[in-house]
């Protein structure tokens, strides 16, 4: 192979010229180098839902899950590889629609009611578009893709203003383009920007090209890689080196759009409890009880709202899963008790590797052995490998009945009142070897799934290891406890795994770049699935500047989970330590806030498990195209929207008190702490002199506010401040309410409410409200629709603030929903300092509506 390759040049004008010459004579050349390239068409033939494509010994099957999904699966041999998957929902992977076959002396294909397939004959070149002609994907001509040996690689044309997202948990940039990387769950302690690979891999991008989006998703567990413009600078490609080449394309065209059809093919973050969206404190080394209790109480009396203590590995028996060290931890019931009557929920870690004790009275070994659970060698010998125990047997996580035993072992914690679990570890990571990992040829069974049972090699198996064994702890508490919604927290995952387990950026370091670097992992992940998903807030590795510590804890109070967390043997990390009066007071704050946002945030949350929509997302998510259908200015990293209308404008320079500017979407803003409008509408700035395009903000930092802007037209729940998500609020409900810019503007907002534990809101005990509001010179008007669902809420009456305001209101006044009688007034309060008008009116449920006359 290495003598065609040759012949290609970096440039792909050139590229396609060779490749399309060379199509006929390659077919010698692939032979002798071992290389097979799918590179004409020699036979075809429509299916129901798609094609099937011949060339030479090779088999391309195209088929259409849904008009906008498609999927294509590739055997070298002719026979397609095995229809299973530990990603893609089974409904999903077996649905089809059908599709029109198109043919022409040059090219086979077929179209659904949103899409068209192209299959160029010779050279073999797959095009997909929509029916307006928007390439979707591209593939080589000639070279779509190509096998050396087991290995393969599928390459893509890549136009130049092309660009891609997701893949998890990848550090760097935003965009992926101009990068390449690798899937191979690592434990990747001290990891920096340019560290590849890392804790997760999720071998989905999305392609972002004009305005149009697509997915693309590789459905292989292997040692996949992805280059996008590194190798080829107008080309992208994927491979890997053994596997199935599975690969799926989902069609946007808005990049929400395939946000929601990805979630559509492996699922959604299922609604976790409303307390793991409460501030979480943690630390490797918080032992013995003592101290565990002085943290509770500290928080409490520091008046730090706070709804978790989580426990590492400290809180075990010489670190062995399952145990608790009696010296350390006495009352260890007791504890969780006195902590949960504190409204503190108590999260423990759980690790994957079984201390290696035989007769030794511990429960995990001894079940795990005579289960024959446990990861064995190629000579049928259980695999033994040093972690934090010392030596450690692993449950075959592949294996039902390992997970469903696996998921036993969380008996006695779950009796105790333990509320949630921390799966770390799980890559897997081992000790003093040098690939951090058990061996590639250790041996692994798996069963169900919708695989045929069979062992598989660990280089099959790596990069799901982690997702099984959150999906063993999942399905486990599931079982312990059937009206309890799970929380666990997994540190390596694969596509998917998000049905199972919220996630974190693992062991980053307490310096700026680690904290500048959270805003665009955190996106990607919630593009790649893991909507639920935090960093170590201050860093884990060293200890933080107090100036860091207190940025980071601000801007944290805005990310979906919020846990201070840091490495034994580090300065104390809480909000209270490191940091003056001033420090503290500005970390509580942020905090605060974050509690007075729960109604919008857990709303959200609400949205993101039945969409997969994430709860933090890139500006380019909600805003695509600009007034004039232009993409979006894709240029700004560093910014973030929480949930649909909370735009945070961090510095791209943390550390730097340099001022900044920010691009804001052509839609209008407020100011999120002064309620002002931003810079007045009509004073946008031009950032090129032919197009209003985006308002330009300009932003002098400062340590005490994180610069926060809201979508004009967005009606956002807030609530009393309380000290837990379990505390009821006492007051009204808060509406703040950003009136459009134009009169007939958009102008929505939605609350969400449900017990924030069971699963009652399956059968109808839930609130959902809707908020509507319009504008016209003269005033305002708000209407909030009948409560949907059986839920009663803590609140009868709202606190109604219209923000943006420069004077009082002439008149107010309010009438129940569909009332004949007419309004009544009511008085309205009006706040320079706030830009707002508020009035405080009784809310029944039933809907009402609210005016406010200019
Ligand atoms: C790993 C985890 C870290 C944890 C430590 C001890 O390094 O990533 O969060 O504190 O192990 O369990």
């Amino acid at each position: 192979m290495q003598r065609v390759v040759r012949f290609f040049p970096v440039v792909f004008g050139f590229l396609f010229l060779a490749a399309t010459s060379q199509a006929n004579s390659t077919a010698e050349a692939q032979q002798n180098s071992g290389c097979v390239r799918l590179d004409r068409v020699t036979a075809s033939r429509a299916t129901s839902n798609g094609i099937e494509i011949r060339s030479g010994a090779a088999v391309m099957r195209i088929t259409a899950l849904r008009d906008d999904v498609l999927r294509v699966r590739v055997g070298q041999a002719g026979e397609l590889p095995e229809d299973a998957s530990w990603a893609v929902l089974p409904a999903s992977r077996t649905a089809t629609v059908a599709a029109t076959p198109e043919s022409s002396d040059s090219a086979v294909g077929f179209k659904t009611a949103k899409l068209r397939v192209s299959v160029q004959r010779n050279p073999l070149a797959i095009t997909v578009t929509d029916l307006d002609g928007h390439v979707i994907a591209d593939q080589l001509p000639g070279r779509p893709i190509e096998y050396h040996g087991d290995a393969f690689r599928a390459y893509f044309k890549s136009p130049q203003d092309e660009h891609y997202f997701a893949l998890g948990d990848k550090p760097g940039p935003l965009d992926r383009r101009n990068e390449a990387f690798v899937d191979w769950n690592t434990d990747a302690f001290g990891w920096q920007e340019s560290t590849d690979p890392i804790y997760k891999s999720i071998p989905f991008f999305i392609t972002f090209h004009k305005g149009v989006s697509a997915g693309i998703f590789l459905d292989n567990t292997w040692r996949a890689s992805f280059d996008f413009n590194k190798e080829y600078r107008d080309g992208y490609s994927f491979g890997s080196p053994g596997g199935p080449l599975d690969y799926y394309i989902l069609y946007g065209p808005a990049p929400k759009a395939v946000v929601e059809s990805w979630a559509w093919l492996v699922g959604t973050t299922p609604l976790p409890p409303l307390w793991s969206l409460g501030y979480q404190q943690s630390r490797y080394s918080y032992y013995p009880e003592a101290e565990v209790r002085r943290i509770g109480a500290r928080l409490r009396s520091e008046r730090i709202p706070a709804d978790v203590i989580w426990l590492d590995i400290d809180y075990q028996l010489s670190n062995r899963p399952f145990t608790v060290d009696p010296q350390r931890f006495p009352h260890f019931e007791q504890m969780i008790k006195d902590l949960k009557a504190e409204h503190l929920h108590t999260v423990v870690i759980t690790d994957l590797h079984i201390a290696h004790l035989p007769n030794a009275g511990y429960k995990p070994y001894d079940e795990g052995t005579a289960g024959d659970h446990f990861v064995k060698n190629p000579d049928g010998s259980t695999y033994v490998g040093s972690v934090w125990p010392g030596p450690a047997v692993f449950p075959d996580f592949t294996q039902q009945a390992s997970r469903e035993w696996w998921g036993t072992l969380y008996a006695d914690f779950v009796s105790k009142g333990v509320a949630g679990f921390w799966n770390d570890m799980n890559e897997p990571a081992v000790f003093g070897v040098a690939s951090k990992t058990m061996p590639d040829d250790v041996q692994h069974r798996i069963d169900g799934s919708g695989f045929a049972a069979r062992t598989a090699s660990h280089l099959e198996i790596h990069n799901v290891f982690g997702m099984q064994n959150s999906r063993g702890t999942f399905d486990g508490l599931r079982k312990l406890s059937p009206d309890t919604r799970p929380f666990v927290m997994t540190r390596a995952s694969y596509a998917g795994g998000q049905r199972y387990a919220a996630t974190w950026t693992g062991d980053n370091s307490s310096t700026w770049n680690h904290f500048r670097q959270t805003t665009p992992q955190l996106l990607n992940l919630g593009l790649s699935g893991f909507a639920m998903s935090g960093a170590d807030v201050g860093g884990f590795a060293g200890s933080p500047q107090s100036e860091l510590l207190t940025r980071w804890l601000e801007v944290a109070a805005f990310h979906p989970i919020d846990r201070d967390h840091t490495a034994v043997g580090t300065a104390p990390q809480e909000p209270w330590e490191n940091g003056t009066k001033k420090d503290v007071d500005l970390r509580r704050r942020y905090i605060e806030e974050r509690y007075r946002l729960m109604p919008y945030i857990y709303t959200t949350t609400e949205e993101m498990s039945r969409t997969g929509l994430p709860i933090m997302r890139p500006l380019f998510l909600e805003f695509p195209t600009d007034v004039n259908g232009e993409p979006f200015d894709l240029s700004d990293s560093n910014s973030f929207l929480l949930g649909p209308d909370l735009l945070v404008a961090q510095s791209p320079y943390p550390d730097e008190t340099d001022d900044y500017s920010v691009a804001l979407p052509p839609v209008g803003w407020y100011d999120y702490w002064s309620g002002a409008e931003v810079d007045g509408h009509a004073g946008r700035k031009a950032i090129d002199n032919t197009a209003i395009k985006q308002q330009e903000v300009h932003i002098h930092p400062t340590i005490d506010t994180v610069p926060v802007f809201v979508r004009a037209g967005a009606i956002v729940p807030e609530q009393p401040l309380v000290q837990s998500t379990e505390q009821k609020p006492d007051g009204p409900l808060t509406l703040r309410v950003y009136p459009p810019i134009k009169p007939g503007d958009d102008c929505h907002g939605s609350l969400y409410l449900d017990d924030g534990v069971s699963y009652a809101f399956q059968k109808g005990d839930f609130l959902r409200v809707a908020f509507t509001c319009s504008v016209t010179a003269h005033g305002l008007t708000l209407t909030v629709a009948p409560r949907q669902g059986s839920f009663v809420p803590w609140w009868n009456q709202l606190s109604i603030e219209v923000y943006g305001q420069g004077k009082a209101a002439k008149s107010a006044s309010a009438s129940a929903a569909g009332a004949s009688d007419g309004a009544r007034p009511i008085s309205a309060r009006f706040d320079a300092e706030h830009h707002r008008i508020t009035a405080v009116i009784p809310d029944d449920g039933k809907g009402l509506e609210m005016q406010l006359a200019y």
